[in-house]
């Protein structure tokens, strides 16, 4: 398999001249800041005037005035999707699935996937993401996109009990093995049963158990439309979540993709075994999924995150535009203007995804101890402006974009240099891309 330029660790730096939106449970922003990082680690972030003397000396990276923020976290998405990108838009969900997209996955090689994630990679770190939660297949290959790309992923293995599903569970625990800890450390594993539609409960017995003896998380999608939680109903005599919970499904650290259609006592099941949610608002949208009730969730204590879900269905993975769709969609949906304010949406993508990651002790917010995992946007844009310090976290949710990121480090090391890819061959990926493309959709 071809692959792109191979990891190598991040050098230490002091990053000056900053405004730090640290994200921590304060929710301090520090105009005139200082970010130390040592040994892929934040050493320090705070005003600049009391760096201590001993951190002085790093190599410094001129932040040219910048806003600094702790590195996006997409909470669900299908990477190597990408491929896929514009192939079949604006079609009803089913139809979009069984006419156009499994049709098309039914061909993908896992070169497709590695290319496909490559570029997913590229697009996220371009837009000041800086670790996702993947479900997908052939993730050997994803994981090596992940590994040559810098980038920070939780990687789970989509299964089905459709066939032979024992192989499959199988597999995917193989997976976990080879790649859990992976990179440095970058990639961590999760078991993915696809849906509750799509694993039969003795399937899902069969994952619960294996989860639990490998101490894994799983990843999954549930209750995303009305037509699954019908479907539950007329087979179980229970909602979807009401289903996985008697199962024992939420005995176990869960991350679950979605969660539009739920009624209150899906929710106060989803806090009391503290599943965490993984909100798309973007893909919910043009699949005319539903709306989410993120505000209901938040208030009754669910974690919720913030996901792209895959490019198929929102077309793009900026975490900055599903910042802002997340609080858009809530508002209109409410009619309520203070539904889901910007400070919570940003809450969402940095700590909120962290934490259905389970990764909220290492990532998802500006802090000493933490990997410095950090986005630098420029606010000499006309679209920042006015960049006053107190208005900056509403610039980032309603009035930014992707393209406004110019660095970006994963580990402490330099993922974006100015708008530089540093570590993938942007040309190159486009080329395979566009070739491997027109070939599945033929
Ligand atoms: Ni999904």
């Amino acid at each position: 398999m071809m692959k792109e330029s191979g990891t190598t660790a991040g050098g230490d730096l002091l990053i000056v001249d900053v405004t730090a939106i640290t994200m921590d449970a304060r929710g301090s922003v520090c105009p005139d800041a200082a970010i130390a990082v040592q040994g892929g680690e934040i050493a320090y972030v705070g005003p600049a005037r009391e760096l201590p003397a001993d951190l002085a000396g790093l190599p410094v990276y001129h932040g040219k005035g910048r806003v600094a923020i702790p590195g996006l976290v997409n909470a669900h998405t299908h990477a190597a999707m990408t491929l896929l990108r514009g192939y079949a838009d604006d079609l009803a969900l089913q139809e979009w699935l069984t006419t156009m997209i499994f049709p098309a996955e039914a061909k993908l090689t896992a070169e497709d996937v590695y290319w496909g994630t490559l570029l997913a990679c590229a697009e996220m770190i371009r837009s000041g993401t800086t670790c996702f939660a993947d479900m997908y297949f052939f993730m050997d290959a994803a994981a090596e996109a992940v590994d040559a790309s810098g980038i920070r992923a939780s990687l789970s293995v989509g299964m089905t009990s459709f066939g032979d599903a024992a192989q499959k569970l199988s597999d995917a625990l193989d997976f976990c093995r080879r790649w859990n800890g992976a990179a440095g450390g970058r990639i961590t594993t999760m078991l993915a049963p696809h849906a509750p539609y799509t694993c039969s409960p003795e399937f899902i017995g069969d994952v619960i158990a294996e989860a639990r003896r490998a101490e894994l998380c799983l990843h999954t999608h549930l209750s995303e439309t009305v037509r699954e939680v019908q479907q539950a109903q007329a087979e179980w005599g229970k909602s979807p979540i009401q289903h996985f919970e008697s199962l024992g499904v939420f005995e176990l650290p869960v991350l679950a993709a979605h969660c539009v259609v739920v009624d209150a006592q899906d929710i106060e099941i989803m806090a009391k075994h503290d599943v965490r949610v993984a909100h798309n608002p973007g893909s919910n949208m043009k699949l005319a999924s539903g709306v989410a009730p993120v505000p209901t969730m938040l208030s009754r204590g669910v974690v919720v995150g913030l996901g792209t879900d895959g490019a198929a269905s929102n077309n793009n993975l900026d975490m900055i535009e599903e910042m802002r769709f997340a609080g858009l969609l809530q508002k209109v949906h409410a009619g309520d203007p203070t539904a889901l304010p910007a400070g919570e949406c940003l809450r969402m993508a940095t700590m909120g995804s962290a934490r259905c990651l389970r990764l909220e002790s290492a990532i998802g917010s500006l802090e000493p101890g933490k990997k410095a995992d950090i986005v630098l946007l420029d606010l000499d844009m006309p679209n920042m402006e006015p960049a006053l310090p107190e208005r900056l976290v509403s610039h980032l949710v309603y009035s930014a974009c992707g393209l406004n990121v110019s660095t970006v480090l994963v580990d402490g090391r330099i993922l974006l240099d100015d708008g530089c890819l540093v570590t993938i061959d942007a040309e190159k990926v486009a080329r395979e891309i566009r070739r491997r493309a027109a070939s599945l959709a033929q």
